[in-house]
């Protein structure tokens, strides 16, 4: 496990919350995936009478729908910045670094990250301190990405760009997707059981949440992207054009969402 180089933080050179329009490119990421997410929270039982936290929780769409749609009795939604997350009942909203220890109080049935950790270069410590956070007989539930442009993926716009946006990332922010596919064991070695993992990738149709995330997230990290060395600026709006074309044939990043069962009454299945 490395750290950025610079030892750069995510919010910092890239993704940062003061940047216009950072809570509309965390919202198309919401609503590609929050109902996958929403899906599997309900299947592994969330629901009336659960406490709740959502660590890295951005504008707070899975929050909302906890407390809206499941029922939960409460969500603590925890984030290094907080200016996107409204105040309603139910919801208690803690500004915090995930990475320093002992930050959030109490234990929850369930304990809810996604895209955080692969943001994070000390992620399997913060997987251990998150699998104490949940309550015996509750669930730790961490979604990443998982990128599916392999060395044997054809060269395109879109594969050349994407490959220079993990690596420009790696060397800002730290943020690194290579560990992902591990969730399961890592999940194991944090003392979890019942550990099990599934995989949704979103089709990349021109105008869809996922293509209009993408391009922004590329226009975000551009300047990381350069970096590398891989693309040009002339690279990266070739990719912007090709996503947004019928042209577009292509795999996104998909997410990966594990999850494991702390010991004790009522732990499932
Ligand atoms: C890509 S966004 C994901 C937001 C939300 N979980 C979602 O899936 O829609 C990553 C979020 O993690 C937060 N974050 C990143 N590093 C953090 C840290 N060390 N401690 C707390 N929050 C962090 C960011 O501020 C941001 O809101």
């Amino acid at each position: 496990m490395t750290g950025a180089p610079d030892g750069g933080r995510y919010g910092e050179a890239v993704f940062r919350p003061e940047q216009a329009g950072e809570d509309r490119r965390i919202d198309l990421g919401a609503l590609t995936y929050d109902d996958v997410t929403m899906a599997r929270l309900r299947a592994l039982g969330v629901g009336p009478g659960w406490r709740c936290l959502d660590v890295g929780a951005g504008t707070g769409t899975v929050s909302g729908r906890l407390l809206d749609e499941a029922g939960v009795r409460s969500v603590l939604a925890v984030d290094r910045d907080v200016r996107f997350l409204a105040g309603r009942p139910g919801l208690d909203v803690l500004e915090a670094d995930i990475t320093a220890p002992d930050l959030v109080p109490g234990r929850f049935r369930l304990v809810h990250a996604r895209f955080v950790l692969m943001h994070l270069p000390e992620h399997e410590r913060v997987i251990s301190e998150l699998a104490e956070l949940v309550a015996p007989g509750g669930v730790l539930v961490l979604g990443d990405a998982v990128d599916l442009t392999s060395d044997r993926t054809p060269d395109t716009p879109y594969t050349t760009v994407m490959r220079a946006m993990w690596q420009g990332l790696r060397a800002t922010i730290g943020t690194d997707v290579s560990w992902v596919p591990s969730y399961p064991q890592l999940l194991r070695g944090a003392g979890l059981g019942s550990v099990a993992a599934e995989i949704h990738v979103p089709p990349l149709l021109p105008g869809s949440p996922v293509s209009r995330f993408w391009a922004d997230t590329w226009e975000r990290s551009r300047a990381a992207m350069l970096g590398t060395g891989l693309v040009d600026d002339a690279a990266v709006d070739a990719a912007i054009r090709y996503l947004a074309s019928e042209e577009c044939a292509a795999l996104s990043a998909g997410m990966l969402t594990a999850w494991g069962w702390k010991p004790g009454e009522g732990a499932s299945p």
